[in-house]
């Protein structure tokens, strides 16, 4: 059965059992999703201290950040490493779960990037892995960039990675991977198509352990926002920001600060 995620307007559409109104990242798949991305080659504590170093870069003293769309937590669990007072929110319960377990020197709240209000500012504000793609229009990803401008504290810096510009998408892309251990087997493959200004990844997993086999599907859209979209919305939220390509998807990454 398809059916839309109750309360969610990102525009992401799943056949597995919702588990509550709040998220599309079902607990199942947050269970999953460290093992079988690290197999596909993420490397979160590495990504992590180049975050590290290019907060610092702009702002030597940085001691706080906040990780928006933080997932399964496991940047902040090596960001911790690097600043003092580490925080994150997602939209997905069970995201956030897998967060508290995974980074417990950091506050983890759930929350929505379009509307989320902190409750102090951070020296650096971080949205990794094409979160911002989820957001469906111009006026979503405005939301979510004054948010994090809004979390900023005086001299901070914002890093965020995009979804694909629409000149760089490659249509019908398809990718797999499995991960291993003793008792634990996880396949994932994906197709991607383009759907207009946006993109529908269909993704199927398959989990083989002692107690048998399941598999479930998701489907996500992300929004192939150009690069002068992204750029708009930084200086709406009064940020001036740069795109680097590369980055470590490939995808590039933008660094903002106060213009
Ligand atoms: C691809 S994962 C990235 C997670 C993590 N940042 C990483 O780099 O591994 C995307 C995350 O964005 C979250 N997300 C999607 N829409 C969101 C929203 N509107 N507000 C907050 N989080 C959202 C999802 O729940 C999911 O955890």
């Amino acid at each position: 059965m398809t059916e839309t995620v109750p309360g969610s307007t990102v525009g992401l559409v799943s056949d597995v059992e919702i588990e509550d109104d709040a998220t599309y990242y079902s607990r199942r798949h947050a269970e999953i999703y460290d093992f079988i991305h690290a197999a596909r080659g993420r490397d979160w504590a590495g990504e992590s201290d180049e975050l590290a170093e290019r907060v610092r870069a702009v702002k030597p003293d940085a001691d706080s950040l906040l990780d928006v769309a933080c997932g399964t937590g496991a940047h902040l669990a090596r960001l911790a490493d690097h600043f003092s007072v580490t925080a994150g929110f997602d939209l997905s319960e069970g995201m956030c779960d897998m967060a508290r377990r995974n980074a417990p020197r950091a506050t983890i709240t759930s929350g929505d990037m379009r509307t989320f209000r902190a409750e102090r500012t951070y020296d650096a504000v971080v949205c990794m892995c094409f979160s911002l793609g989820y957001m469906k229009d111009r006026e979503e990803l405005e939301a979510a960039v004054a948010v994090m401008a809004d979390c900023l504290a005086p001299g901070g810096v914002v890093i965020a990675e995009p979804w694909w510009f629409p000149e760089n998408f490659l249509d019908g892309f398809v990718s797999g991977g499995i991960a291993e251990k003793p008792g634990l087997v996880v396949s994932r493959v994906s197709h991607t198509v383009r759907e207009g200004n946006a993109t529908r990844m269909s993704v199927n997993y398959t989990v083989a352990e002692s107690r048998g086999i399941r598999s479930f599907a998701e489907q996500e859209l992300y929004t192939l926002f150009e690069l002068d979209e992204y750029l708009a919305a930084f200086a709406a939220a009064g940020l001036r920001a740069e795109y680097e390509p590369g980055g470590p998807s490939g995808r590039g990454l933008f660094t903002a600060v106060r213009a």
